[in-house]
């Protein structure tokens, strides 16, 4: 078998057999697949598609390519979370302690940015001493310790998928359902949790961008996961404005706290109550208001916070530090004022997310460092009034004091009108 053959297959739009998939999957992990060559032939995916059996037989071999982690000591109870990418996104931070809180037994493996968009993995190595890099043994020993532990795609679990998602990241081949899917489910499926809670993304700042494309995606993945045995639902959630109001990694950490403090109300909350539920509904096989109640009640009597700070401080993360002033200060800032009158009509989620990036709080190359303390803080989002020279963020960098090619991009991801919008629902559907 050769993979010139199998770019050309696909290129011409014929599908490809469970054994071309798997040759090009276990090639390219092993590096007998050169990176031009696993280029070309994602860029077809891209173009050609797959259908159902071929994004099946991939998302198998992803999960194959290394170890899987048996969690059957902790019975049905393991459940896991994984959202497809958004900006603002720091829901596992705070649905993780809330669900651990409450008796679920939460191991996940979480990622990296991923173009414009965010990841839990880079938002927790902020703090500084989190090891995101665990033997499984370590990682069951504390689950079964504290029930939760969050790692990055560290060790043997599907390590073709880290280097398929690394390459798509560089050659534009990420918003593609197949390669979403395969890649989501692919680590999900290794990871080892019976159920599992998706969040699927939709607007701007998503890789889907409209809810025909996200359903689409969410139907998808739950149909991998029913067949794989696991209980898996998908929420489909807006990502047409950034989730709550700071982009970046200690910015982001600061607000996950202050949700968990229940010192924050607002969409944030809103979405992790509803992810906690949905988690917990499936985990301990309860109907959705009663599991959304003991999520509200984890929140109010500061069970989660302390479940956070014990997972933090469990995975060498320094607490002192985190909870200091000094943790997410930046060496520069920047304000960005509003030139004319109106009301924000509309947001450019992912020029917001690119525009974050270029402060430095995503990579550009692979395997760049990341300035954890670099953001935008947004005073003003969609829907709300703004007055001219009325500030509508703050931009934060400690790598940068040149704002200007961040602050445009910023501003021209907005659209200022006369008229109030129509709100968008925060949650557009649930695929089950
Ligand atoms: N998150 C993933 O894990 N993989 C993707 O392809 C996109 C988002």
């Amino acid at each position: 078998m050769r993979i010139y053959d199998i770019i050309e297959k696909k290129r011409d739009g014929y599908e490809l057999t469970d054994e071309e998939i798997e040759f090009f999957v276990r090639g390219y992990t092993n590096a007998q697949i050169e990176d031009y060559c696993a280029s070309a032939l994602l860029m077809a995916i891209f173009f050609r598609g797959m259908n159902s059996r071929e994004t099946a037989t991939l998302t198998r071999a992803i999960c194959l390519s290394g170890d899987t982690v048996d969690l059957s000591m902790f019975g049905d109870n393991t459940v896991d979370k994984h959202s497809t990418g958004g900006v603002g996104d720091k829901t596992t931070l705070i649905v993780a302690p809330i669900v651990a809180s409450l008796g679920c037994s939460v191991a996940k493996m979480s990622g990296r940015g991923l173009g414009h968009t965010g990841g839990t993995v880079d938002k927790l190595e902020s703090i500084t001493g989190f090891r995101t890099s665990l033997p499984t043994g370590d990682i069951l020993a504390q689950v079964e310790k504290i029930g939760v532990c969050v790692v990055g795609q560290s060790g043997n679990l599907a390590p073709a998928d880290k280097k398929i998602y690394a390459l798509r990241d560089l050659t534009a081949t990420v918003d593609n359902v197949s390669l979403i899917a395969s890649s989501i489910m692919g680590k999900k499926l290794a990871a080892g949790a019976k159920s599992i809670v998706l969040d699927v993304k939709c607007g701007s700042g998503a890789f889907m961008k409209n809810e025909k494309d996200a359903e689409l995606l969410a139907t998808e993945m739950v149909e991998i996961g029913r067949r794989n045995s696991r209980n898996t639902v998908a929420l489909i959630t807006d990502m047409d404005t950034p989730l709550g109001n700071c982009i970046g990694n200690r910015i982001e950490v600061e607000e996950a706290m202050k949700v968990l403090k229940n010192e924050l109300h607002g969409e944030l909350r809103d979405l992790c109550v509803e992810l906690s539920a949905n988690m917990v509904s499936v985990c301990k096989k309860i109907g959705i208001p009663e599991a959304k109640k003991l999520a509200e009640e984890s929140l109010a009597s500061k069970k989660a916070f302390e479940k956070f700070l014990e997972w933090i401080s469990c995975q060498g993360g320094d607490v002192g530090f985190l909870l200091s002033d000094d943790f997410s200060k930046a060496l520069y800032e920047f304000d960005v004022v509003g030139k004319s009158q109106g009301y924000i009509s509309k947001t450019n989620t992912e020029k917001i997310g690119k525009a974050a990036c270029i402060l430095g709080a995503g990579r550009t190359e692979l395997g760049g460092k990341i300035d954890f303390t670099a953001g935008i803080r947004m005073h003003k989002k969609r829907g709300d009034h703004l007055k001219k020279g009325e500030k509508i963020a703050t931009l934060y960098s400690s790598t940068t004091s040149d704002f200007s090619q961040a602050a445009q991009l910023f501003s021209k991801a907005l659209e200022i009108s006369t008229e109030k919008p129509a709100p968008t629902p925060l949650i557009y559907k649930t695929v089950r």
